[in-house]
């Protein structure tokens, strides 16, 4: 088991929403572009995986994707599973709009719904989603114990949580000079070099599977499984709600 950095038990990175929003709202316009530059394309894979660990079973499931951004894994859910019908919910107005044009394009509208919302305050009835996930946004949740047990609290009994997220890394050296020079140096090129050093630290921040683990069952998951997706900086955690 690997114990949290210290950066971690210090919480360095700015998480407050304003903040955040203001943040997310610079990178809007080029933050597909960026995703798949400084990954190498390899998001499009994690994305993939996450959205296969839904599992929907049953006739037209509703998702809940929190933190949607501009709509990536909610257009991969609508691929994946033709049957079922996805919320997506983000609390940056600039983000979502990306989204909405882009399940416009789609052609999607009748199945895909856009929500400006936090993950703090879910908009739902409880046990209203057969499903939720939430990719690389649960690591910017300003408090994640209330943002996760929202999401549990919004599932159906016996529904699945689907949370993609960095880990902290790994290969520590490697990782760490790409997180703090090479990342925040092309983004800089493109797109808000501020942000994308925001990006960097809190990765380093975030806590490990462990204590991740222990974050979903104390928001009400049971059987959780982690699979690291990318050795060291990558991680799949899925979750349910009890039966009862
Ligand atoms: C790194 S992006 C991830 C977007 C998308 N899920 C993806 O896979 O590309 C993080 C998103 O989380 C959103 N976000 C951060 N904190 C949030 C919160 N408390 N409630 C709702 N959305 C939030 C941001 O506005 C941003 O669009």
């Amino acid at each position: 088991m690997r114990t949290g950095n210290r950066s971690c038990e210090t919480g360095n990175a700015d998480r407050n929403p304003r903040a955040l929003r203001a943040l997310f709202t610079a990178v809007a316009a080029r933050y597909d572009f960026l995703n798949h530059l400084l990954s190498l394309g390899l998001d499009f894979g994690w994305r993939r995986r996450a959205v296969a660990a839904l599992r929907l079973k049953g006739e037209a499931p509703l998702v809940l994707d929190m933190a949607c951004g501009t709509a990536d894994v909610a257009l991969a859910v609508a691929r994946r599973f033709p049957w079922a019908r996805i919320v997506a919910e983000d609390f940056t107005s600039a983000m979502l709009e990306r989204g909405a044009e882009k399940i416009r394009r789609h052609g999607l509208r009748a199945r895909i719904f856009p929500v400006l919302a936090s993950c703090e305050a879910i908009p739902h009835p409880d046990r209203t989603f057969n499903a939720a996930i939430i990719a690389f946004g649960i690591r910017n949740v300003e408090n994640r114990p209330k943002g996760l047990s929202e999401l549990v609290r919004v599932l159906k009994p016996g529904g699945r949580l689907v949370v993609l997220e960095f880990s902290p890394p790994g290969w520590r050296l490697l990782c760490r000079a790409y997180c703090r020079y090479v990342l925040p140096l092309v983004a800089g090129r493109f797109s808000n070099p501020h942000a994308y050093r925001y990006l960097a630290r809190s990765i380093e921040e975030f806590p490990d599977d462990a204590r991740f683990r222990s974050l979903m069952r104390a928001a009400g998951c049971v059987k959780i499984v982690q699979k690291r997706l990318f050795p060291g900086l990558v991680t799949l955690h899925v979750g349910h709600r009890p039966h009862l």
